[in-house]
């Protein structure tokens, strides 16, 4: 089973993208290497992040992709086990009938990416699951067993409907953006 596709994506077109995305870092979080955080996920108005990634609009226009659904910035230091629903949007039920419609995020690394690992696990045991609200699942790590991995080191599609969990090997915030999409972009997958 496929986890994640690194995207093959324009040299200059990702350098703009990721210097507007580190602009909205810079101007409503600090400046990346002082913040100290354990774990922020800000979701951003996605007309305002349009206007401020112009060059994330020209990479939807390139890669065929017609609508934004969400548009959100995670500073993290470890993220446990989990599987997301559409933040929000979706519901636990809908997972469990297996109508989430929304499984590929698409992540830009930002700041602290390298000594980080992304990991896709099993479970072991039928009660792995914490259901903890209506945004996610959690899972007991103990009771995982990890099957595939890889650092974010450039821009990723990612199944975010199948159990992951993100480690930092340091002591700094990671930051990233992720981005959802009205139609899953399949295509790229
Ligand atoms: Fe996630």
């Amino acid at each position: 089973m496929k986890f994640y596709k690194k995207l093959d994506l324009d040299h200059d077109l990702w350098s703009d993208i990721h210097r507007q995305m580190t602009q909205i870092i810079i101007e409503d979080y600090g400046i990346p290497g002082e913040i100290d955080v354990d774990r922020v996920y800000g979701c951003i108005n996605n007309d305002l992040f349009l206007e401020r990634v112009p060059a994330f609009k020209i990479f939807m226009s390139e890669n065929r992709i017609e609508k934004l659904w969400i548009a959100c910035v995670a500073l993290t230091k470890n993220v446990r086990a989990h599987v997301d629903f559409s933040r929000g949007c979706s519901s636990y039920q809908e997972f469990q009938n297996k109508s989430l419609d929304r499984r590929l995020a698409i992540n830009w690394p930002i700041y602290n990416v390298a000594q980080s690992e992304t990991a896709y696990y099993e479970t072991l045991e039928n009660d792995a699951a914490v259901i903890r609200d209506n945004l996610l699942i959690n899972f007991e790590e103990n009771k995982l067993r990890k099957i595939d991995s890889f650092t974010l080191t450039e821009p990723t599609m990612l199944r975010a409907d199948l159990i992951h969990g993100m480690k930092v090997f340091n002591d700094k915030t990671r930051i990233i953006f992720s981005t959802r999409f009205q139609q899953d972009p399949i295509h790229l997958f």
